[in-house]
């Protein structure tokens, strides 16, 4: 315990997970429940007589007509990848500060040296900081981007105080944090990538870019369960929020927001990665279905959504046994308890005898199917390969699925369909409430209706 000093040094002890903050030290965070997660911070001990004034220099800020300040929507700028503009709601806000997440080697920071070198090539200055890899690692990479523009500068450094002096002198029109994580304020306790670390990180590189009108990505590493390492205060104090997802086996990344200041956060946008960076893909569906096998039981097209986006996705189910004792159950891209639900429908709705055997599901292309349209997908996988028959391949399906076995209706279903007509299918299965809002306005596509999973059932795998 500390004695009763005058200057008496202060500590708190702060939830590297979360960011909580107390004032003891505890084993568990009363915030998040982790384990051994806090660690303390020295505080500067308290000066006497320093109020909150004393804090801002003894400036007081001004209260203006909010008539009087001026517009910033209008002051965008492309970034040279059409997908990443409307994902970030129509090119980059001057001044914003953009937080990019993702697992590592994923391509964050291929997709930054590419916008980088856009502004670059149109003759603006760049700054990129290089925390993670040194000059020449990123100088390897650009090289395979095509013709490193002059106005581009990398400097590898992890110092704070470097970076922001080095940023006031280079006067950039954009700057790119790789990473935030491994920035180190000097003077401050923590290792780079502490909740005092990126706090006070993020801080100081928000106050740049606001008092500068310099636009500024920084670089964020995500933790085990996918969510952004370090405090959440980091995702608080950011204008945009953004995660470059995929599954590192396939070429295909989505790009996504999850907080914008300046835009919707339901665009998606959808990349390639290849032989010179990310690319975009025109024709996402396309993608997906590429590696189909018609004709195959077990194999249902699923008319799903992305954002505002319609993307056909191919969900494929396998079944093996009887099986002895606990059958196994194993989703890839689908969640497992939404697997588990939906067999169950199966079971007792559709009196599908599945209880012994093992159930394998998995969504082609490495993406995930989070929305609950894609239930009746699933089940009609499920149920053609328990049948062993295949669904016809020109079928799309929508809907979700209830726990009575109902089928419920699906949102933006002519949007779906639109997608599926182009794509040369010829039959959807949907919700009967979606037919008849859709008031059989199928277009080239002939519109089965269901109520029911066992209705879905029948139409699926009779006629083909
Ligand atoms: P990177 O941008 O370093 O990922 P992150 O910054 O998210 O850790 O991307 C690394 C991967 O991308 C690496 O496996 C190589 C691959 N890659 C390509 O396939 N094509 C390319 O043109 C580039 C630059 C990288
Ligand atoms: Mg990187």
């Amino acid at each position: 315990m500390t004695g009763l000093g005058q200057a008496r040094a202060r500590s708190r002890y702060v939830c590297q997970e979360c960011g909580c903050e107390s004032v003891r030290w505890l084993g568990r965070c009363p915030e998040c429940g982790s384990w051994n997660s806090l660690v303390e911070e020295r505080l500067p001990p308290i000066r006497p007589g320093a109020g909150p004034g004393a804090a801002t220099g003894g400036s007081v800020a001004q209260p203006l007509p909010l008539a009087s300040v001026p517009a910033l929507a209008g002051d965008r700028r492309g970034t040279g990848l059409a997908d990443l503009d409307r994902v970030l709601g129509g090119g980059l806000v001057t001044g914003s500060l953009v937080l990019l997440g993702g697992d590592p080697g994923i391509g964050k920071s291929t997709l930054l040296l590419q916008v980088a070198r856009h502004l670059a090539e149109a003759g603006e200055r760049v700054l990129y900081v290089a925390g993670e890899e040194s000059a020449s690692q990123v100088k390897l990479r650009a090289d395979r981007l095509g013709a490193i523009p002059e106005s581009l500068f990398v400097l590898p450094e992890t110092d704070l105080e470097a970076v922001l002096a080095a940023a006031e002198r280079l006067a950039p029109a954009l700057l790119v944090v790789d990473s935030i994580h491994t920035m180190v304020a000097p003077g401050l306790e923590g290792p780079p990538g502490s909740v005092a670390q990126v706090r006070e990180g993020a801080a100081a590189l928000m106050r740049l870019a606001k008092s500068r009108g310099l636009t500024t990505f920084l670089v964020g590493h995500i933790n085990k369960e996918g969510a952004l390492a370090g405090p959440k205060v980091l995702e608080h104090v950011v204008d945009v929020v953004l995660y470059l997802e995929g599954d590192r086996h396939h070429a295909f990344r989505l790009l996504r927001g999850v907080k914008n200041r300046f835009g919707p956060t339901s665009e998606v946008g959808v990349f390639a990665m290849g032989e010179a960076g990310l690319a975009p893909v025109p024709n996402p569906s396309e993608l997906f279905l590429a590696e189909r096998t018609a004709g195959v039981a077990g194999s249902v097209v699923v008319a799903g959504l992305e954002g505002s986006r319609p993307l056909l996705v191919e969900v494929q189910a396998l079944l093996a046994g009887p099986v002895y004792g606990t059958p196994r159950r194993t989703a890839t891209g689908v969640d497992h308890n939404r697997l588990a639900l939906l067999l169950a429908v199966l079971e007792r709705r559709a009196g599908l005898r599945l209880g012994n055997q093992d159930a394998y599901v998995k969504v082609a292309g490495g993406l995930r199917l989070d929305e609950p349209a894609a239930d009746l997908g699933v089940v009609l996988a499920l149920a053609s390969a328990y049948r062993d028959r295949p669904v016809d391949p020109r079928t799309v399906v929508m809907g979700e699925v209830g726990l009575g076995g109902e089928v419920r209706a699906v949102a933006r279903a002519e949007a779906r369909l639109a997608e599926a007509a182009r794509l040369g299918f010829r039959r959807c299965l949907l919700p009967e409430r979606n037919r008849r809002a859709l008031q059989g306005a199928g277009g080239v596509l002939e519109l089965v209706g269901v109520g029911t999973v066992a209705e879905a059932v029948e139409a699926a795998l009779t006629r083909c």
